[in-house]
C-alpha cells in the first residue's frame, strides 16, 4: 500500500506542523479554561522561507515534500536508492547525508519505513545536530526514535519542539514523561486514517490482480532483503 497513504498523512504532517509554528497547542490548553492570552509571538515561525528535510522521500514523503513547496518552504529530502525526487524538492540525498542535511532543516520530517537503517536513527547525536529552533516531525514508525533522547533534546531545548504521530512505546502509557514534554503535540497513530485511503487501496489491489492473472509486474513489491 505504498503511497496510499500519500494525501491523508501529508495533511497530518502538516497539520502537527502548523499546530507547533502557529502555537494551536498553547492557545486550545488556553482555551479549554477561557484564558485570552496572547503568549510570546515573536516566537511564531512562518513557513515561507524555511527549510523542511523530508526523510524518507517515498510515495508519503513525496505528497508532505509538494504540501510543503506549496507553503513557500524549500524542501531538502534523503532517500535510500538515489537522488531522483520531484521538482519541488530542491536536493535529495541518500541515507547517509542525513547527519549533514539535518542541520540546514528548520522542519525535519521523518516518515522512512523501519527497517534496520532506521531503527533508532533519530537518536541523541542526531537531535544535537538539529538546530535548536528546529522542530521534529513523525508520522513514520515510532522505533526509528530513540524516546529517552527525544526527551532529553526536548528539555534542554536542543530542539524548539516535536509533533508525533507515531511514538515508541505504543500505545504510550498514561504517566508516560513524553504526554508533558514541552511543546509536543501526539496524535495515536492516526494520520493513516482516511474516508478515501480505502478507495485508493482497492484501485491498487484491482490494478495488482489484473496485472498478476496477466503475469504483468506489480506495484509496490516488498523486498523482503530491504525490509520494505
Ligand atoms: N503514521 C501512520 O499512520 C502511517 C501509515 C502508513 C505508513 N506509515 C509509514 O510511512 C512509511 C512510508 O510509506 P510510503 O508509502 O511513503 O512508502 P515508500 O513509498 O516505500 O517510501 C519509503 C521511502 O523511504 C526511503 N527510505 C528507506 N530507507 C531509508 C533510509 N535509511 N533513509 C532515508 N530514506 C529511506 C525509501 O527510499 P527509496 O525510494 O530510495 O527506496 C522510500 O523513498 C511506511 O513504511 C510506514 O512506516 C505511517
Amino acid at each position: 500500500m505504498q503511497r496510499v497513504n500519500g494525501p491523508n498523512i501529508a495533511e497530518h504532517a502538516m497539520a502537527l506542523i502548523l499546530t507547533l509554528t502557529r502555537q494551536i497547542n498553547a492557545y486550545l490548553a488556553n482555551q479549554s479554561d477561557g484564558t485570552w492570552a496572547r503568549g510570546p509571538q515573536q516566537k511564531l515561525m512562518d513557513l515561507e522561507g524555511h527549510t523542511m528535510l523530508v526523510v524518507g522521500l517515498g510515495g508519503i514523503g513525496t505528497a508532505i515534500a509538494e504540501r510543503a513547496h506549496a507553503f513557500g518552504m524549500h524542501v531538502i529530502a534523503t532517500r535510500n536508492s538515489g537522488h531522483k525526487g520531484s521538482s519541488f524538492v530542491d536536493y535529495v540525498g541518500v541515507a547517509d547525508e542525513l547527519p549533514k542535511l539535518i542541520g540546514q532543516a528548520d522542519i525535519v520530517v521523518n516518515v522512512t519505513p523501519l527497517t534496520s537503517e532506521t531503527t533508532g536513527l533519530f537518536n541523541a547525536a542526531m537531535f544535537e545536530r538539529m538546530k535548536p529552533s528546529a522542530y521534529f516531525i513523525n508520522v513514520g514508525r515510532g522505533k526509528s526514535v530513540v524516546t529517552d533522547d527525544l526527551l532529553a533534546a526536548l528539555k534542554t531545548g536542543r530542539i524548539a519542539g516535536a509533533g508525533l504521530d507515531v511514538v515508541d512505546p505504543e500505545p504510550l502509557p498514561k504517566d508516560h514523561p513524553l504526554w508533558h514534554a514541552s511543546n509536543v503535540v501526539i496524535s495515536p497513530h492516526v494520520a493513516g486514517d482516511s474516508e478515501l485511503k480505502l478507495d485508493r487501496a482497492w484501485l491498487v489491489m484491482r490494478e495488482n490482480l489484473r496485472r498478476y492473472v496477466a503475469g504483468d509486474r506489480l506495484f509496490s513489491v516488498v523486498d523482503v532483503k530491504r525490509g520494505y
